[in-house]
């Protein structure tokens, strides 16, 4: 990497001229006492916050901006901190994914219309992390990316217990009668016990990891958890960086190619990510031009084994990841067995990945297994095409149970959200353990925002027979602390006439990961003909709420396989300096 301080600040465009404009830009900011040699030449550096009381899980990001501006300062650089829409992934109804998009704009718009040369990222919560990706890439300046870190271990009567993950457990627990729901809500406290993110290895873990292994962070954002005094130590060498890469011009395009995207890809097959990051990758490796397919999932992800021990696939949560070495000791797994396909991928230290992992230690053979003893022998995303899903859906295999990964049943069609809640917990349904529990209408338009609810809970007569796994299928996603053997993202989704909404009980449904299949057993014919009936009432279907984002949101939005990003979002616009205001 060259530095060169003579580089053209962009920041130079608003503060660095002596006439009328550059008059204003300085005197309204120096209401806040800054001093006049901090408009001299230095890199004004963004710190984009997704701080927010009602984002439990990003509640601690002021401290952390606190220590990106030490290193900022430190390293000569001019620290501005602002907000961002904060998409908390726990309050935020119908979902938060219905606002990622929105996020993104903010994000996008912030940076490219502010005296700012580059951007600190502070993502915690699920949707935080993409959301503000997709902004900066849609801009093209240096960036780097903070996590706020996971929460420590939760504790609940002398056991440890994972975010989200025991929620499922316990509320499948309660429905069948084995605890009573004072027990249940005893649990609440001592999950959640300290700031931080999802201590599994959920939505947020994942994308931690895949800003990570994208090469976006320094080695070790995604696992130190969120009160250990390392993460301050993490925000400060992160605030020192981005000083440096503003005078080396490493901006995001360098950082996030289509290598790195393929090696995202293999990480979350060994780590077990979640399903939400095929939908997120998409998203940002569209903002910056780079053409990602779900069959790259299939090419570069397949065969991959799974040797991080974490909920909910495997047994462990974030405190022991990083105790065992966090993601560096995985991708140096990956690297010494040849399986990163891109050693040599740009991250932002200005190093490439395998630079900066080939010597990370190894602490816990437990925790991140070795390759020979994997969780799973083949971890990655399984994408099922067929009638039932033209353009692909998605199973975990990871989160699934073998002996249903090739399945064929009858399906029980539940035709919204509503309408699965209202009939699941009948006595008379007609349902058995090797029926296909199919839910329309939970994709990006039809919810809309694409809800995770796709991992319905099972009907509690067959929960009492001792069943804890069935076949799912909808077009909606599923929280990445969730399990079972659910095809999710069915795309085109029921709401834009996917194949999905014409769906009847009792039809046949084939199911075959191996072969990359999913099926619904009629003829071409009576498929023909079923849609046509559908296209008619769906034209009748009115939206919940008229006007606002939300008709905004259901006009624009693409399809699960192309990332549920706005047609007119995708693609990287750069931060050319606008107009004067004045
Ligand atoms: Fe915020 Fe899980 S709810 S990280
Ligand atoms: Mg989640």
């Amino acid at each position: 990497m060259t530095i060169d301080k003579k580089r053209t600040l962009r920041s130079a465009a608003w503060f660095g001229t002596a006439d009328k404009n550059g008059f204003m830009y300085r005197s309204w900011m120096k209401n806040q006492g800054i001093p006049d040699h901090e408009f001299q030449g230095k890199p004004v550096i963004g710190i984009c916050n997704t701080w927010s009381e009602l984002t439990p899980c990003n509640a601690h990001f002021r401290k952390i901006a606190e220590h990106v501006k030490r290193g900022i300062i430190e390293a000569g650089g001019f620290p501005v901190e602002f907000p961002v829409f904060s998409n908390g992934e726990s309050n935020l109804r119908p979902t938060a994914m219905l606002t990622r998009n929105l996020a993104s704009m903010d994000v996008e718009e912030s940076i490219r219309g502010n005296p700012l040369d580059a951007v600190v990222l502070l993502v915690g919560c699920d949707k935080t992390t993409p959301a503000l990706l997709m902004g900066a890439a849609s801009c093209d300046v240096p960036a780097i990316v903070v996590t706020g870190g996971p929460m420590l271990n939760g504790k609940h009567e002398g056991k440890d217990i994972g975010s989200g993950t025991v929620v499922w457990q316990l509320s499948e627990q309660v429905k069948a009668g084995k605890i009573s729901i004072h027990e249940f809500m005893a649990a609440e406290a001592g999950m959640s016990r300290s700031a931080g993110t999802c201590n599994t290895m959920g939505t947020a873990s994942t994308m931690a990891c895949m800003a990570e292994a994208l090469g976006t962070s320094l080695p070790h954002n995604a696992a130190i958890p969120a009160v250990d005094a390392r993460r301050y130590v993490l925000a400060h060498m992160s605030g020192m960086r981005i000083v440096e890469m503003v005078w080396e011009g490493l901006t995001l395009s360098k950082i996030l190619t289509r290598k790195a995207f393929e090696n995202a890809i293999r990480v979350n097959a060994a780590i077990g990510g979640s399903t939400n990051a095929v939908i997120h990758l998409k998203a940002i490796a569209g903002r910056m031009g780079v053409d990602l397919e779900l069959e790259d999932w299939t090419r570069v992800g397949r065969g991959t084994p799974t040797i991080v021990d974490l909920q909910p696939s495997g047994r462990f949560l974030m405190e022991e990841f990083y105790y065992a070495g966090g993601l560096p000791a995985v991708l140096r797994r990956l690297g010494e067995a040849d399986l990163i396909p891109h050693k040599d991928a740009m991250t932002v230290n200005g190093k490439t990945l395998w630079e900066n992992n080939q010597d990370a230690p190894q602490y816990n053979d437990e925790v991140i297994r070795k390759l020979d003893n994997p969780l799973i022998d083949d971890g990655g995303i399984c994408i099922l095409r067929g009638n039932l899903s033209p353009r692909g859906a998605v199973l975990k295999p990871s989160a699934a149970s073998p002996e249903l990964m090739k399945h064929r049943g009858k399906a029980v069609v539940f035709e919204d959200f509503a309408h699965y809640k209202e009939r699941i917990n009948d006595p008379d349904l007609d349902v058995d353990a090797s029926s296909v529990l199919v839910m329309k209408n939970c994709g990006p338009k039809g919810y809309p925002g694409m809800a995770e609810v796709g991992n319905m809970g099972l009907p509690p007569k067959l929960l009492a027979q001792g069943v804890k796994d069935m076949v799912r299928i909808s077009d909606a996603r599923m929280s990445g602390t969730a399990y079972g053997t659910v095809v999710l993202h069915v795309a085109p989704e029921a709401a834009a006439g996917g194949p999905l909404g014409i769906v009847q009980d009792g039809d046949w449904i084939e199911m075959d990961c191996s072969a990359g299949r999913l099926h619904l057993d009629i003829s071409d014919e009576e498929m023909a003909q079923r849609q046509t009936a559908r296209a008619e009432k769906l034209a009748q279907v009115k939206p919940a709420m008229q006007g606002g984002y939300q008709s905004l949101y259901i006009d624009r939005v693409l399809q699960a396989d192309e990332g549920c990003d706005f047609d007119f979002l995708v693609g990287c616009r750069g931060a050319a300096v606008p107009k004067h205001s004045h």
